[in-house]
C-alpha cells in the first residue's frame, strides 16, 4: 500500500513514542516509523512490555502497530524515507561547561541534526518536538542547511504540552496544539503539512500558529507556570501549617476566581518529573544570557521553593518522631513523580527517600508502576531499602508511612488493617492530602497533612 505521507520521529521516549502512536492511530492514511538510538527500547516498544506506562497507550499501540506504526533501530533509512522528521530526543540540564545546572544540552539535538543531514537525499520537514530553548531552531537550520545542494529543511517548532499520566487523553483531545514557523514562502508551506496531519482530529481554532521564536519560548513559560501554581500553594502550606489555617480551604476559596482557577492548586511535598525543573532553570539561563538577572532570580525562585518543599517535609517527619529517625522503618508510599506513570524522573521521593536513609532510617518502598526505576534511581544512597509492591505488606511493621505519590489505590485501603500491623505509636505523612485525615486520626495514626493542622494523640 502506498502511503500519503512517510513520518519519521526521532526518539521513542514518553513524548515520541505516545505521540506517534495516536499520529498513527488517528491517520491509517500515513506511515508513522518511530527509531532511537536505545535498541532495546526499540525491542519494548515492539513487544507487549512497551517501555513507558501509561493508561491507554497500549490499546492504541496494538491497533496500529504493524499497520502503519512501525518502531526500528535503522535511523538512516528512517531519514532517508521520511517527508517529514519529528525530533523528540531529551533535552536535559547541562551537567558540565557554560550553562553547567542551567542551560539544556543539546548535545542529543545537534547530532540528531547532524545525522539527518548526513542521510538525508532530499528535501525535509524538520519538526521540533522536544522542549528547546528560543532560537534553537535557527541554529538546527544553520547546521542543517549548511551541506547538501539541491536538499532543503524547514524547520518548524511544535511543542508538546502532553502530561505524563494523561498522554493519551492530552493528545487525543489537545488544548491547544503549536506550530511556529518562519514567515517564509517555505515556512508557510511546511506549515500546511503539519497542520494537515493534526486537522484529521483536532478541531481549526485549537490549532494554532506563531512566530517561531515565540512557539519555542511558550513551551518553556507553560510549564514555568504550572510549576509556579504548584510553588506558590506550596509557600503558602507553610504558613497555614504555623497558623492552623487550611491550605486546602485556602486554595479553594482562592481557586474559585474565576481569574485563577482552580486547577494545580493542591499542596503537595513538591513537583516532579523531568521538565518542571529543567525548564524553568533554561528559562532562569536565557534570562541571564540577556542580562535579566531580576527576571531570571524571580523564575528560579519557583525551583527553589520546591526544594525547600521537600526538605521541610523531611524535617516535619523527623521532628514529629521524637527528633530521630534512626533504625526506624519509613514506607513509602509512591514513588513515581505523579500518579499514573512509571516515569520517576526529578521525584521528590528520592530526594525524600535519600535523607531518610541519611536518618539511617530504614525505608520501605511501595509503588505499582515504578519499582523497577525506583531500584535503578535509588542504587547509589546505598541505604536499607526494600522494595515491596502490595501497600500491606509493604507498610507492615513500619513506624511511619509517607504518601509521596496521589496514586488512587491510596485512597481507598483498609487504614485499619494497615494501623493494626504497624509499630505503635504509628505514623502518616501525608505528601499529597488524598487520604481522610480525620478518619485514619480516628483509627489511631498520628497524621501530618501538608498545610493542614496536624492530628496527634500526644
Ligand atoms: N516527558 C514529558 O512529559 C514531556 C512533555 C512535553 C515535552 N517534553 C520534551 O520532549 C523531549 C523528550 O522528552 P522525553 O520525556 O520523551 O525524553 P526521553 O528520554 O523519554 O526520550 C528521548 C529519547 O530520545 C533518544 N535519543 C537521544 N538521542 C538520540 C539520537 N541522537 N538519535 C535517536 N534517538 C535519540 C533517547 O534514547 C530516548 O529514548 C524533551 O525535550 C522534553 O523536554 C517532555
Amino acid at each position: 500500500m502506498k502511503f500519503e505521507k512517510e513520518i519519521l520521529c526521532i526518539g521513542a521516549g514518553y513524548v515520541g513514542g505516545p505521540t506517534m502512536a495516536m499520529i498513527a492511530y488517528k491517520c491509517p492514511q500515513y506511515r508513522v516509523n518511530v527509531v532511537d538510538i536505545l535498541p532495546e527500547k526499540i525491542d519494548q516498544w515492539n513487544s507487549e512490555n512497551l517501555p513507558i506506562y501509561e493508561p491507554g497507550l497500549y490499546g492504541i499501540v496494538q491497533e496500529a502497530r504493524g499497520r502503519n506504526l512501525f518502531f526500528s533501530k535503522d535511523i538512516g533509512a528512517g531519514i532517508k524515507a521520511a517527508d517529514i522528521i519529528f525530533v523528540s530526543v531529551n533535552t536535559p540540564t547541562k551537567t558540565y561547561g557554560a550553562g553547567a545546572g542551567m542551560a539544556a544540552d543539546l548535545q542529543y539535538w545537534e547530532k540528531t541534526a547532524r545525522q539527518i543531514l548526513e542521510c538525508a537525499e532530499s528535501s525535509k520537514i524538520i519538526v521540533e518536538k522536544s522542549t528547546l530553548p528560543v532560537k534553537t531552531a535557527q541554529a538546527m537550520e544553520r547546521i542543517l542547511n549548511s551541506g547538501k545542494d539541491g536538499v532543503q529543511f524547514e524547520v518548524l517548532s511544535n511543542p508538546e504540552f502532553l502530561a505524563e499520566g494523561t498522554a493519551i487523553a492530552d493528545l487525543e483531545n489537545p488544548d491547544r496544539v503549536l506550530i511556529g514557523l518562519q514567515q517564509t514562502g517555505s515556512g508557510l508551506k511546511a506549515r500546511d503539512e503539519l497542520v494537515e496531519i493534526y486537522a484529521n482530529w483536532v478541531a481549526a481554532d485549537r490549532i494554532v500558529t506563531s512566530n517561531i521564536w515565540s512557539s519555542e519560548l511558550s513551551k518553556l513559560v507553560a510549564n514555568a507556570f504550572l510549576a509556579q501554581r504548584i510553588s506558590s500553594i506550596n509557600a503558602i502550606s507553610s504558613l497555614c501549617e504555623k497558623t492552623e489555617a487550611d491550605v486546602g480551604e485556602v486554595a479553594r476559596a482562592v481557586g474559585m476566581d474565576t481569574r485563577i482557577g482552580p486547577k494545580f492548586l493542591n499542596a503537595s511535598v513538591g513537583f516532579g518529573g523531568s521538565c518542571f525543573k529543567k525548564d524553568i532553570l533554561n528559562l532562569v539561563y536565557l534570562c541571564s544570557h540577556y542580562g535579566l538577572e531580576q527576571e531570571g532570580d524571580y523564575w528560579e525562585g519557583v525551583v527553589r521553593i520546591n526544594e525547600h518543599q521537600k526538605e521541610r517535609f523531611v524535617l516535619n517527619m523527623l521532628t514529629a518522631m521524637f527528633n530521630t529517625l534512626a533504625g526506624k522503618k519509613i514506607c513509602l508510599f509512591g514513588f513515581a513523580f505523579k500518579a499514573n506513570t512509571g516515569d520517576t524522573r526529578e521525584t521528590p521521593a528520592l530526594t525524600v527517600a535519600g535523607r531518610l536513609v541519611a536518618e539511617n532510617a530504614q525505608v520501605v518502598i511501595s509503588d505499582p508502576k515504578a519499582l523497577d526505576n525506583a531500584r535503578k534511581d535509588t542504587n547509589e544512597l546505598n541505604g536499607d531499602i526494600k522494595f515491596i509492591e502490595d501497600p500491606y505488606e509493604a507498610a507492615s511493621g513500619c513506624h511511619a508511612i509517607a504518601i509521596m505519590t496521589e496514586w488512587e489505590v491510596y485512597r481507598t485501603l483498609d487504614y485499619q488493617e494497615i494501623f493494626n500491623s504497624m509499630q505503635q505509636p504509628a505514623f502518616i505523612f501525608d505528601g499529597r492530602n488524598i487520604v481522610d485525615h480525620e478518619k485514619l486520626y480516628e483509627i489511631g495514626f498520628n497524621v501530618f497533612p501538608i498545610g493542614k493542622p496536624k492530628l496527634v494523640h500526644f
